[in-house]
């Protein structure tokens, strides 16, 4: 597999593309146009930039990154890509879109895997030109400092798919871990509760917003609290996947946090909105309770 296609050029899909060009791959990055593709790119390279400026990385080693990087407009362009990756938004309707348009495209053994990080593989996979060839990446933010991967396979993914992919992950320096196709899979599962239970702690008022976070940050040892994570990840995605852990569970224990609602519905999505239980008008963050 010498070319992956990455369909998306925003957070994930940019740091996706920027991992695989990293490690050797060409990499043709799409997305809704070719100006946002090349929006996707240029942040790239301000990434890359700043690797440099830390001495972390030569600035031969970025120039010869960014020149594996082509933005193309749409799909059309990915028919000799071993693995395109579709880091598109976390809509449904949206990633079947994309399948279809892949499925015109599609080379006779490449895999086509999808990083969302709630939507049933397997109900996916019928979206998809051929189910076997089909499976989850779950990246996780920001992608090039998070060494992790999970891996989902749907009912119908074949083992060849699964090795594919776990040799991928291996070039781009990850750790694997393999979860079934059940609601949120391993991280979102453990993950998500507690989020969701910081925002009923605050709306029951238990705490402040910055004790909250610091009681986690200092008392657990995680590098941000649950507030700010939620913000970080963007409270739209934290209640999309909680619902999705609630109704693909039905067990009550996962119902979303009134205040987490809320938020949601006044559109303070968190930092990329500016708002969300922090403000990030100014220089720093300040809590907004
Ligand atoms: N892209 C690339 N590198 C980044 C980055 C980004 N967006 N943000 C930070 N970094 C790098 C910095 O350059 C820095 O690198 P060096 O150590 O080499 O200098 C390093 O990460 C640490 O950054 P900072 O010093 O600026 O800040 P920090 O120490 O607070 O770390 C953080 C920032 C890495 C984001 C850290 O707070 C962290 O790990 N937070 C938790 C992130 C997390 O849990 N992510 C998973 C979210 S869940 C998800 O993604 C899945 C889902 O489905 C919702």
């Amino acid at each position: 597999m010498q070319s992956v296609g990455v369909i998306g050029a925003g957070q994930m899909g940019a740091g996706i593309a920027q991992e695989s060009a990293q490690a050797g791959y060409h990499v043709l990055l799409t997305d809704v146009s070719k100006e946002r593709a090349d929006a996707g790119k240029a942040g790239i390279g301000r990434q890359l930039a700043r690797a440099v400026e830390k001495g972390k990385l030569d600035s031969e080693a970025m120039d010869a990154a960014l020149a594996r990087i082509e933005t193309v407009d749409g799909v059309a362009a990915m028919g000799n890509c071993g693995l395109i990756v579709e880091a598109a938004t976390e809509r449904e309707e949206i990633k079947r879109a994309i399948f279809a348009e892949v499925g015109k495209v599609l080379g006779g053994s490449a895999i086509l895997a999808s990083n969302t990080s709630s939507i049933p593989i397997t109900r996916l996979a019928q979206a998809t030109p051929d189910p076997a060839r089909f499976i989850g990446v779950h990246f996780f933010n920001p992608v090039p400092v998070m060494g992790l991967i999970e891996i989902i396979r749907g009912l119908a993914t074949s083992d060849a798919t699964v090795a594919a992919i776990e040799t991928y992950a291996a070039a781009l320096g990850k750790q694997v871990v393999r979860a079934n196709d059940a609601p949120g899979f391993i991280v979102n599962r453990v993950l998500m509760p507690m989020l969701n239970e910081a925002c009923f702690a605050l709306g029951e008022g238990v705490a402040t917003i910055r004790d909250i976070d610091l009681a986690c940050q200092l008392g657990l040892n995680h590098p941000m609290g649950p507030l700010t994570l939620a913000d970080f990840i963007g409270l739209d995605t934290c209640l999309e996947i909680t619902r999705v852990l609630f109704e693909g569970t039905g067990d009550p224990k996962f119902r979303p946090a009134p205040l987490l609602i809320k938020y949601v519905e006044a559109g303070w999505y968190g930092r990329k909105t500016r708002r969300g239980f922090y403000d990030y008008s100014g220089e720093e963050p300040v809590p907004t309770r």
